[in-house]
């Protein structure tokens, strides 16, 4: 059994805790659906106002849903397209503020508002997405968007 305990007032901490808790879950497995399963389920625990929290996998040039946690959500999205598929063919974080201003924004949650995808990369090669939403609006700063950057760098090699 784990128990998880998250101060999400100090984001600092947080993400120093998030990807401590990260490296724990993903020791000595070499599962990459596992591995996604639980980090999915482990930011939906620590974040808290965030309605989908996930990954797509970068396959061929289609990002394909991968394990999450919140509502069932588009499946396959091509390579440029949305938000996820912009951070997946420029290798560039998406910070997003507001979806409904982000031209091609592709909404698989009416609820979401702000977004945050950062693209996990393998010897500098993209391998698939982190994607973050929030019914709020500005949800996501540059410290939620280095400390999800920490998290996909200690993901990569167990995806
Ligand atoms: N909003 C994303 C699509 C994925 S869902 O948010 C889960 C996008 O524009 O790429």
């Amino acid at each position: 059994m784990y128990d998880f305990q998250f101060d999400s007032a100090d984001k600092p901490t947080l993400y120093a805790d998030l990807v401590a808790a990260a490296r724990g879950l993903i020791h000595g497995e070499s599962d990459g659906v596992a591995n996604m399963a639980n980090v999915a389920a482990l930011l939906a625990l620590a974040l808290p106002d965030c309605n989908w929290t996930g990954f797509y996998r970068l396959i061929g040039d289609t990002l394909v849903l991968g394990p999450f946690a919140g509502k069932p959500a588009c499946i396959r999205i091509p390579l440029g397209q949305g938000v996820c598929g912009t951070a997946a063919a420029t290798g560039e974080t998406q910070l997003v503020r507001d979806v409904h201003a982000f031209p091609g924004h592709i909404a698989c949650d009416a609820a979401s508002a702000s977004e945050l995808v950062v693209p996990i990369k393998r010897d500098g090669v993209v391998i698939a997405v982190i994607d973050l939403d929030s019914p709020t609006v500005a949800r996501f700063d540059e410290e939620d968007a280095r400390g999800i950057e920490a998290l996909a760098a200690v993901l990569a090699g167990a995806l």
